[in-house]
């Protein structure tokens, strides 16, 4: 079958690596892709939020599965532009349905979700402009650090967490009256702080069964021991020591079947992939969002874990026969190190050749920011590679990470040499 992989990132990379490896893959597409996905699949330039354009795309290369990697398009509704039309019904979407995906797009939407069934979440009360005031004096009656959040898709900087009551109430002040988010942040909810230790969980579902992918861990600021500003992601492991199987079959009770449950309660179509942020307060688990879409870069180095042929899965996802699938998992740990721009998340350049790609040997080393010009690979954009290395524990598959991150280079690369430390 023909697939279309749907973004630019590391994440796409390693989505169409482990597409590519199926023997149900004739040809794979990725748009707009970057220089590593070029190497595997055909790039095909186009604005993944332009349905009609990937329509014409789809109908073209005879395309069979769309598997969308960011959660604009889903929260735009891709899913149901091609479920409508005749000529894509039968098109495998992988991704929820745009009501689904407003458990990403709208915070709001998904703190009432989680009321709704019953999923453990902080409390929160949400405001607009017109009830600024009384947000302030909410603010007043809780404790520090408070948390404000924009209710819709913010690129990951939506959420604020001061410790100072005046400079939180003149924050929601900017949200809500100043257009600081723009438009995402014209509702904003404020929540309890929750006191913990994260954990990502990620679910594939058919909108009835669900399989719980292995577990990983990211590493948010751009700077060594957690300093600085936050990123998309410096690095990851997989799977999370702590998350031992009374832990996950805790989660699984208390949170993931609610949730699949939930969807189905509320009739949302939803068949694709689920990202639970979630925070330990003590023994138990809360979510702190829903992300609809897998994470970046944790995709890194949760796909390359699983042993069950992705094509196959995701075909049965669709179907609504995930049950069906025996996913089963490498029992290695996985590390990925993002190297990125100097200067990333901040202002940095682009346009700078990579050299010693060759010289990486037993890791995988996915593209994110990058491009082809003459034959040579350059840098184009903030997060540039993430390099993936398996091993028998922790110190093996980072050490391993780490020695081919070290054959790569490019003007002010940088990236953190702490990933994974915090585990041994
Ligand atoms: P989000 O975009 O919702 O994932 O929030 C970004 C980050 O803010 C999370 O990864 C957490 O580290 C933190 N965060 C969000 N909500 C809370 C909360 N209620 N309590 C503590 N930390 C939070
Ligand atoms: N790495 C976090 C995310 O993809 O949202």
């Amino acid at each position: 079958m023909n697939i279309l992989v749907l973004g630019s990132g590391g994440r796409e990379h390693a989505f169409a690596h482990q597409l590519a490896r199926s023997e149900k893959c004739s040809r794979i597409f990725v748009a707009p892709g970057n220089a590593g996905t070029a190497t595997i699949a055909t790039n095909v330039s186009l604005n993944v939020n332009d349905f009609d354009a990937v329509k014409e795309l789809v109908l073209e290369e005879k395309i069979e599965m769309v598997v969308v990697g960011p959660e604009d398009p889903l929260v735009g509704g891709i899913s149901d532009f091609f479920a409508r039309d005749p000529h894509l019904r039968e098109v495998m979407v992988i991704g929820p349905s745009q009501k689904g995906a407003q458990l990403e797009g709208s915070k709001e939407v998904a703190k009432e979700f989680m009321l709704r069934h019953g999923i453990p979440t902080a409390a929160y009360k949400s405001f607009t402009a017109d009830n600024l005031e009384a947000g302030k004096a909410f603010l007043q009656e809780l404790k520090p650090p408070y948390v404000l959040k924009a209710d819709g898709l913010a690129a990951g900087k939506g959420v604020l967490i001061l410790q100072d009551l005046e400079e939180a109430q003149q924050e929601l002040e900017n949200m809500l009256k100043n257009d600081k988010f723009g438009s995402a942040g014209s509702t904003v909810v404020i929540e309890e702080f929750l006191d913990g230790i994260e954990l990502s969980v990620f679910v594939l579902t058919d909108g009835k069964n669900y399989a719980v992918l292995p577990t990983a861990k990211d590493y948010k600021r751009i700077g060594e021991g957690d300093q600085g500003l936050n990123t998309g992601g410096m690095g990851a492991v997989s799977p999370v020591p702590f998350a031992d199987s009374a832990l996950m079959e805790k989660i699984t009770n208390r949170i993931i079947i609610p949730t699949v449950e939930g969807l189905h309660k509320d009739d949302i179509n939803y068949k694709g992939f689920l990202f639970l942020g979630l925070m330990m307060v003590g023994e138990d688990p809360y979510v702190i969002e829903y992300n609809v879409r897998m994470g970046d870069p944790e995709t890194e180095v949760v796909l390359p874990r699983i042993e069950a042929d992705l094509v196959e899965t995701l075909q049965r996802t669709w179907e609504g026969r995930l049950d069906e699938v025996d996913l089963r998992v490498d029992p290695r740990t996985a590390a990925t190190v993002v190297l990125v721009s100097g200067g990333y998340p901040e202002a940095y350049e682009k346009g700078k050749p990579i050299t010693g790609l060759d010289k990486v040997k037993d890791a995988l080393v996915f593209h994110a920011g990058t491009r082809m010009e003459n034959n040579q690979v350059l840098t184009n954009g903030g997060r540039v590679l993430a390099v993936t290395a398996f091993g028998e524990d922790y110190q093996e598959a980072i050490n391993k990470s780490y020695q081919n991150a070290s054959q790569v280079h490019f003007d002010k690369i940088y990236y953190r040499k702490d990933i994974g430390f915090d585990l041994f």
